[in-house]
């Protein structure tokens, strides 16, 4: 894959998140076609990113501005991430494979430090081309689950990402504030 088209699609997001009344959900559409260089990006294009600080090297920073972060991110089935929030909105787009996307409204007001009531926004499998949006704050709780080896995935954030989240349990009601890792191989 051609290196330049990091920047290329970076102006363009730029260009589409500085629009008035930018709403991620709004622009799926938009975003989703800004991304659209990226599908079938994989080892190529890996190469020239940043590696992160710790192991196991399946994510590298591909683009860093103020506003815009771009992370390219190589996993296999076994990886599966709690239901978790951002403090921002994001998007996932899936360069080859597939992932199960599940995106959570927020139905309480926040009041209640540790407890949070959730109901399902969105639910659908991601394939390459098509992507998974986590809404802005409340609403940037979502969950995923790789569903097919070699899958290759490009995270937008709009910001740098908060060294701890809120994991929730959603049949409890209830959720914990730390590190964000992805949860247990299914023995
Ligand atoms: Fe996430």
């Amino acid at each position: 894959m051609d290196k330049n088209v990091v920047c290329d699609v970076a102006h363009d997001l730029v260009t589409l998140f500085r629009s008035d009344g930018f709403e991620p959900l709004k622009r799926r559409d938009a975003i989703q076609s800004a991304l659209a260089p990226f599908i079938g990006a994989e080892e190529d294009l890996f190469q020239f990113g940043i590696r992160r600080p710790s192991p196991p090297d399946r994510t590298r920073t591909i683009f860093y501005s103020p506003e815009l972060i771009l992370f390219l991110s190589r996993f296999g089935t076994d990886y599966r991430l709690p239901v978790h929030n951002h403090q921002s909105w994001n998007a996932l787009m899936i360069c080859s494979g597939a992932m199960h996307f599940t995106s959570y409204r927020r139905l309480d007001n926040g009041d209640a430090s540790g407890r949070a009531k959730l109901e399902v926004a969105d639910e659908r499998i991601v394939k390459a081309g098509e992507i998974g949006i986590v809404d802005r704050p409340p609403h940037d709780v979502h969950q995923l689950e790789i569903i097919m080896k070699d899958t290759w995935m490009v995270t937008v954030a709009p910001c740098p990402e908060p060294a701890l989240r809120e994991i929730y349990d959603t049949s409890s009601g209830t959720y914990e504030i730390k590190p964000l890792s992805p949860l247990p191989v299914a023995a």
